[in-house]
């Protein structure tokens, strides 16, 4: 007889085994089918964020960074550091060390949760109440029977026609994660978070970085002060080479390298470089899910159409994550896991999206949440804008950088705080102080008004709503 669940999740990134941890804790008998297999072969839980993104590329951001402190920023504290080097194997050693423990992590919990891990693909295999889910391994092959099924299939990179991905030479996310050394001269195409993060991760340890960019704003999607100040230190003070309305034409690769012909304001251009990162966006992952035979609408873009509450266009089927609408972040699936998980479980839940988070992992950071200067012009919204830099800030002086500032901005009415926008080394920490402000409705009054402490990165923000009012204290 076919095994019987309350839910089983399709897909184990933070969308999916989210979802699945928060079912099981409400009681509900949970399966979640999972086929991803690392570069050893093995089945991994954990999905692209913990496997080929978020974790791995923070562990070589933070290993690049510390190599370029040691290397050349110590000096201004009277420590000198000579013959630092870099050794990249034992770097990736480090990085796979961490992806392995937090993948290990999520099938602990599968366990202390009693969560069924169905190790394979997940296709949707028969219609109705309930719902019957085939998964699909190795030597494996079960069909299962669910009364909800949540899709959680993520995203996959999107390539570019006529640009074959080997991720040896011409890399997406896994392989420009995976250089067994530095290359020389690194191509990235798409100046996006991945081009930027992956693109800094290289340059640190020695790459001569050269991103090519199809549309002429750089970062649209961030404030356009912020995006000016980063443009300033990523090319003028960190020496990557960003070259902005390319179009992208013939790209060759052989064993040794690869070459891309591109114009650039009018001329024909060539790039010759060792290796190239493809890094032009992600696309949702519904192959082999079955969609079409059993009904489930799919939006023109490739993503499962769901409801403000995750609901897809057929009964008793979630659909969360990188596979449906809003922005393709962790923290968001994450969200909308544990929202549809109680939403089964008969409870009330939401997620709000327009108080997600954004982060660049870049050196400084750049985080934003709610709306950007140039999107409330647009809407015609009155606002008013507080800034305040970190150069004047004694714990930022005290920690030798100063980069960057947080822009806070308000409706000029309500004093709602409509959003805040920050540039600065510890941006992902400070702008979680943001996140919970606007989640309350709070003014730039209420920040106004909180104790910060001294000396703290945080008193920059106090410093940004006290300017909303033009009554900055330090400056
Ligand atoms: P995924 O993580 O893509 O997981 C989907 C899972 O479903 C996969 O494991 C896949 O194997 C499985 N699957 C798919 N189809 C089937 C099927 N039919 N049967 C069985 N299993 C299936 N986001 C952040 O918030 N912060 C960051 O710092 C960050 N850094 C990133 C860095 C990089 C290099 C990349 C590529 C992405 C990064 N992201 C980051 C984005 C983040 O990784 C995604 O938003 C997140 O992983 C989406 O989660 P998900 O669960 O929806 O999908
Ligand atoms: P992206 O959408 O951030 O950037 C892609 C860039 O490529 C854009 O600037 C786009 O204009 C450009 N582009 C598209 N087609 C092009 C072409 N033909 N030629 C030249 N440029 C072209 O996508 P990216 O960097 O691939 O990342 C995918 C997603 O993964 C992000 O949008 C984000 O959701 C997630 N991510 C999040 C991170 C974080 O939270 N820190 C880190 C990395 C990824």
């Amino acid at each position: 007889m076919a095994q019987s669940f309350d839910v089983v999740v399709i897909g184990a990134g933070p969308a999916g085994y989210i979802a699945a941890i928060r079912c099981a804790q409400l009681g509900l008998k949970t399966a979640c089918v999972e086929e991803w297999k690392n570069r050893a072969g093995k089945l991994a839980l954990g999905g692209t964020c913990l496997n080929v993104g978020c974790i791995p590329s923070k562990a070589l951001l933070e290993s690049s960074e510390q190599y370029e402190h040691a290397a050349k920023e110590l000096g201004s504290h009277g420590i000198t550091v000579s013959g630092a080097s870099i050794d990249v194997g034992k770097m990736l050693a480090r990085k796979d060390a961490i992806v392995a423990k937090m993948t290990g992590g999520i099938e602990l919990l599968f366990r202390k949760n009693k969560i069924t891990w169905l190790k394979g693909h997940g296709r949707l295999a028969g219609h109705g109440d309930p719902w019957k889910v085939e998964a699909t391994g190795e030597g494996f092959a079960e069909t299962v029977e669910a009364k909800h099924v949540v899709i959680a299939t993520g995203s996959k990179a999107r390539h570019l026609e006529g640009v074959p991905v080997d991720n040896e030479i011409v890399c997406d996310n896994v392989g420009a994660l995976a250089f067994a050394q530095v290359p020389q001269r690194l191509g990235v195409i798409g100046a996006g978070v991945i081009g930027l993060e992956l693109g800094s991760v290289w340059r640190r340890l020695g790459a001569k970085v050269t991103i090519l960019e199809a549309l002429p704003a750089f970062l649209g999607g961030a404030d356009e002060g912020v995006a000016r100040e980063a443009w300033k230190i990523f090319t003028e003070e960190q020496g990557l080479d960003i070259q902005l309305s390319v179009k992208i034409g013939k790209v060759e690769s052989g064993k040794k390298g690869v070459v891309v012909q591109y114009e650039h304001e009018g001329a024909a251009k060539r790039l010759e470089c060792d290796r190239l990162v493809v890094s032009v966006g992600r696309i949702p992952n519904t192959d082999g899910l079955g969609a079409e035979k059993i009904g489930l609408k799919i939006d023109p873009r490739g993503f499962v159409e769901v409801d403000d509450h995750c609901r897809t266009s057929l009964p008793d089927v979630f659909a969360i994550g990188d596979v449906v609408r809003g922005p393709m972040l962790a923290h968001k699936g994450e969200e909308e896991g544990v929202m549809v998980a109680e939403l089964i479980a008969g409870q009330k839940a939401h997620v709000n999206l327009d108080t997600i988070p954004w982060v660049i992992y870049t050196a400084p950071e750049i985080a934003w949440v709610g709306r950007t200067e140039q999107q409330l012009k647009a809407a015609e919204t009155p606002y008013r804008a507080g800034q305040f830099p970190f150069s004047i800030n004694g714990r930022a002086l005290g920690q030798g950088d100063t980069r960057g500032f947080v822009k806070m901005l308000a409706h000029a009415k309500t004093d709602e705080i409509l959003g805040v926008h920050i540039i600065n080394t510890h941006a992902s920490e400070l702008i979680a102080e943001a996140v919970v402000a606007m989640e309350f409705r709070a003014s730039s009054e209420d920040i106004a008004r909180v104790v910060h402490a001294h000396p703290s990165l945080s008193e920059v923000m106090h410093e940004a709503a006290l300017a909303v009012d033009k009554r900055a204290l330090n400056m």
